[in-house]
């Protein structure tokens, strides 16, 4: 309703065009590290490798081998510990990958102990690794959407053996491949990639599969794998082009090769790894058998037990509109035993046996959502770059648990104690400790910390905290009285200073503050601290009273129409009374007024979805510009005067001032400055943003400028006068900021057919659409021509997303968008530095945890959905 509402009070007094060098190659999104390696290199294929270079474990490398492919040769292992070995990979955020980890024993250990040992991906566990040849290797892949700038690679549980791993690599898809309508919830573990009628053994990948897709050779000899073959099956190939760009995009060297039952059926039998379960399963059919125009090949899949999958015959000429073309029919979810009979058996009326070139069958796998308090322990860890506890990577509860932490699983992953003592931490008490709701023990004993004891509450749990042997300085906090459950309290030998509060003296806690020479209990040592205390309650009352007038109090004293602006802004009333202002903070406008100014409506200046803008001049010559609302805009007074006290809130440098109002005759006006610069509106998407467009980082601190105004407004409105953060409960302004947001990224109107089409019409439907489905680059505004980081453009979309969540109470508080644009500015920031430096490419994380790779710009495509509400085939 008042998603209008804030666009027209942006503007901005001046922008720098800023000119950005591209310094990044573009590179084709492949990573291949290999494990315990020592050097670089090339292998036949053409895939680089490199060594992996992580601090944890040791290299070794096989005894007994067949192998001769130099990538498989070493190998990295750990411990058979209760602890987790995480590698690190950098990613691109909302970009779809494989990710394919390879495991060869080679009696690498002089053991002869086949190890067993699981393997995550993050907090999911993804496979358990079992070793039952040592000259076999085994090889697990997983398809998933990248969420966050890196994942983690681990292993742990050592059942048998030691964990070891040979080779990681990440392979990166564009556009809408794999793309799933679960894919937040759900990874892809790749059961079987088969290409049928194979010349070789040899399966096909790089270079003719440009993912790198490992696609299996039918021919291999291995046990349980496709047996029970239908007699009268032959091989077909061509050597014809084969139009593959579409959906899962399989290489067209598969394509090419084809099995055929001459004698009507199809049949094959394989086990599928990780099965029984639920997953995605397509076949890919291309017609490169010649065959006169009065034959056809029309024929049926049968999976036993499942007869409904039998009812759609496929023709693949018809399906891919002719010949030599991909038709991908399959099942976007499923449910398959571990071992699958399967079959094609032609139509009574069709002249040819069926026809199958490749197909692939994933299993979904549940991704688990890991510990809450992973985002906090991130940027805790983030702050010790260069210490060995830091670096242990993964999630901090999931699978299990860093060294240094315990969890409590139920009912989510939660950190319940944490200890870092004697871990010679310098600086200040890392804030993120207080903001562990889950945490009852706390050792930071043993340090060298400094600076003052933080406000724990937010970590209410709280019953032991060790901070004693440090160099803590300062007062108590009182807010250590306010921890319910505190039992024990150790600050001994430290430098704190003032009194104890008697209250921590009077409980039954075990407290221990000796060794802090100026530290006292109340009345031995004076009442100092309450004296402090009680001069800074009044001076942030001062302060606040200074804001509130700074906020609240208008300019001068303005003309009044008594009858006609009484009753109305009730919040606005308050406030005034409050910071002992008269009552008309806001302007009432007369309604003759308006019309002489704008002579009686004659220039609009704009319109938008809530009304027509006029231009207009005041008697004493101060240009305004005149909002008229449409009148079912607002459905009542108290709409309108929340409105009028919300804007009356907001002003700031980069916002149109809001001069006051007018509701009369029916007719509900707002008057604002008039702006010869142009509105921030007219920037994005007028004449002007044309010939200047306003950088990706302008619009981050436009942004950030106006979520600050809106943030201390609500805070100062919160402390002092709870009507105001009563009226705001809706959040209905964050709501409205999320609509700047989108406009901000994708320089459009939030309101217009031209741009959203009939089906959307508004912008947040619109850019929900491209959002959720990871096209980031579809809302994007094309006049920023790449001169942006994505992931701060991620940050900022998917905030935006929350901003306009349809229930007031599940959208951010103004505080956290705050953050996120800070964030991002921030990211941006990093990546001017980096676009500016010639050398940025080789900035190197001085991690001693391997963070490999580096994030890469890349595109993503609009997602094809379909309905898989029951099992159908579906053609993708
Ligand atoms: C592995 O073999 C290479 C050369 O064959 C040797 O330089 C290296 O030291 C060996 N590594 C280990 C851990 O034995
Ligand atoms: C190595 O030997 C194992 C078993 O002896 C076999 O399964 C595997 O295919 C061989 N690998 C190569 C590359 O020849
Ligand atoms: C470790 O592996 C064993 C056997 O594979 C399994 O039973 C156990 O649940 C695993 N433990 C954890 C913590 O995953
Ligand atoms: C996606 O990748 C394929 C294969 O590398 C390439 O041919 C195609 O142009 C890419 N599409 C986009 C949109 O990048
Ligand atoms: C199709 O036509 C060819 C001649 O063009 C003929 O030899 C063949 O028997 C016909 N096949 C069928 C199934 O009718
Ligand atoms: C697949 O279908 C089953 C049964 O309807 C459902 O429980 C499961 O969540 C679905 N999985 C995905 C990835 O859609
Ligand atoms: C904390 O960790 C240290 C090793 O860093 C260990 O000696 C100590 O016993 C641990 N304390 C607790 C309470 O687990
Ligand atoms: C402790 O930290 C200091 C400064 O960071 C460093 O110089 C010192 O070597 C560290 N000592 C230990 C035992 O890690
Ligand atoms: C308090 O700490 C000091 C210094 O570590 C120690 O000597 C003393 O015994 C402790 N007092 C109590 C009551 O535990």
């Amino acid at each position: 309703m008042i998603i209008m509402k804030l666009r027209y009070l942006l503007f901005f007094n001046h922008f720098t065009f800023l000119l950005f060098f591209q310094t990044k190659a573009q590179k084709p999104g492949f990573k291949s590290f290999d494990c315990g390696g020592k050097d670089k290199f090339t292998d036949d294929l053409g895939l680089e490798w490199a060594p992996d270079q992580l601090m944890h474990g040791e290299t070794a490398n096989l005894s007994v081998t067949n192998e001769t492919r130099k990538q498989y040769m070493t190998l990295r292992y750990f411990p058979a510990d209760e602890r987790k070995y995480c590698y690190t990979l950098d990613v691109k955020t909302r970009t779809r990958y494989l990710i394919r980890a390879t495991f060869l024993y080679g009696n690498f250990d002089n053991n002869n102990v086949y190890p067993k040992f699981d393997i995550s991906l993050g907090p999911t566990h993804w496979s358990t690794i079992v070793i039952s040849d040592a000259s076999t290797m085994e090889v697990q892949e997983l398809i998933f959407l990248a969420t966050s700038p890196t994942v983690s690679v681990c292993l742990s549980n050592a059942t048998t053996g030691q964990p070891f791993i040979s080779t990681l690599e990440l392979r990166q898809f564009n556009g809408s491949v794999y793309y799933t309508d679960h894919e937040s919830q759900f990874f892809l573990s790749v059961s079987a990639r088969i290409n049928f009628g194979a010349d070789s053994e040899d399966p096909v990948r790089y270079p003719d599969d440009p993912f790198d897709r490992i696609w299996q050779s039918d021919t291999l000899r291995k046990a349980n794998y496709l047996v029970d073959v239908a007699a009268g099956t032959e091989k077909v190939s061509t050597k014809m082009p084969i139009d593959v760009n579409t959906h899962e995009r399989p290489p067209e060297k598969v394509m090419q090769t084809a099995v055929l039952g001459t004698k009507g059926s199809l049949t094959y039998r394989l086990n599928l790894d990780g099965f029984p379960g639920y997953g995605w399963a397509f076949s890919y059919f291309a017609e490169i058998e010649d065959f006169s125009p009065n034959e056809t090949r029309k024929f049926r899949l049968f999976l036993p037990g499942t007869p409904d999958v039998s009812k759609a015959a496929v023709n693949i000429q018809e399906n891919a509109q002719g010949k030599y073309r991909l038709y991908e029919p399959g099942f976007p979810n499923i449910s398959l035993p571990f071992i699958l009979n399967f079959g094609f058996r032609k139509t009574p009326d069709s002249s040819r046996g069926p026809l199958l070139n490749a197909m692939e069958i994933n299993k979904y796998l549940k991704i688990n959502d890991g510990s809450l308090d992973g985002t906090i322990m991130d940027r805790l860890v983030s702050r010790y770059p260069s210490s060995d506890w830091a670096q242990e990577g993964g999630d901090p509860c999931m699978p299990v648990p860093w060294s240094w932490v315990r969890c409590s699983l139920e009912p989510q992953p939660r950190i319940v104690s944490m200890n870092l003592s004697r871990k010679n931490l310098t600086g200040r008490i890392p804030l993120e400790v207080t903001n562990l709701p889950g945490l009852v023990e706390l050792w930071f004993d043993g340090n060298s910390l400094t600076g003052p004891i933080p406000d724990f509450t937010g970590s209410k749990n709280l019953k032991i905290i060790h901070l004693e042997n440090n160099q803590l300085a300062g007062n108590l906090p009182s807010s250590l009285t306010e921890l319910q459950n505190l039992r024990e309290l150790y600050l001994q030998n430290n430098l704190l200073s003032g009194s104890v509060p008697s209250r921590l003296l009077k409980t039954n806690l075990v407290f221990n503050y000796s060794g802090n020479s100026n530290l006292h209990k109340e009345g031995s040592g004076g009442n100092r601290m309450i004296i402090i205390v009680g001069s800074s309650v009044g001076i942030v009352v001062l302060l606040i009273a200074t804001i509130a007038s700074y906020l609240f109090i208008r300019r001068k004293k303005k003309r009044h129409t008594e009858d006609k602006c009484t009753g109305i802004l009730p919040a606005q009333r308050m406030l005034s009374n409050l910071s002992d202002a008269s009552a008309e903070t806001m302007h009432c406008f007369a309604l003759s007024d308006i019309e002489e100014a704008t002579g009686k409506f004659e220039r609009k200046i704009g319109s938008g979805g809530f009304g027509v803008v006029y231009y207009g001049r005041m008697k004493d010559g101060k240009e305004i510009a005149v909002k008229i609302l449409t009148s079912n805009t607002y459905q009542g007074k108290r709409e309108f005067s929340n409105e009028v006290s919300l804007l009356s809130r907001i002003h700031h440098r980069n916002l149109v001032q809001f001069l006051g109002y007018c509701q009369e005759e029916g007719k509900s006006i707002l008057v604002y400055d008039y702006m010869h610069n142009g509105t921030l509106k007219e920037h994005l998407y007028g004449p002007l943003a044309r010939e200047r467009s306003i950088s990706w980082i302008k619009r981050l601190e436009i942004a950030e400028d106006a979520a600050k105004v809106i943030n201390s407004l609500e805070t100062s409105a919160g402390k002092m006068r709870y009507y105001i953060s009563q009226q705001l409960t809706d959040k209905s302004d964050v709501y409205s900021f999320g609509v700047i947001l989108l406009e901000l990224i994708s320089g459009q109107e939030a309101i217009s057919k031209e741009s959203f089409g009939v089906n959307c019409r508004n912008i947040v439907q619109w850019a929900k659409l491209h959002v959720e489905s990871g096209d980031i680059q579809g809302i994007i505004d094309p006049s920023l021509r790449n001169e942006f980081d994505i992931q701060s453009v991620w940050k900022i979309a998917e905030k935006a997303m929350m901003c306009v969540q349809s229930h007031g109470s599940i959208r951010p508080s103004i505080s956290e968008v705050l953050k996120d644009i800070q964030d991002a500015i921030m990211i941006e920031r990093g990546t001017e530095e980096a676009r500016e430096s010639k050398y940025g490419d080789l900035l190197v994380s001085t991690n001693s945890s391997t963070k490999l790779g580096s994030p890469e710009m890349g595109v993503t495509e609009p997602y094809v959905s379909f309905d898989e509400s029951i099992p159908q085939p579906t053609a993708r």
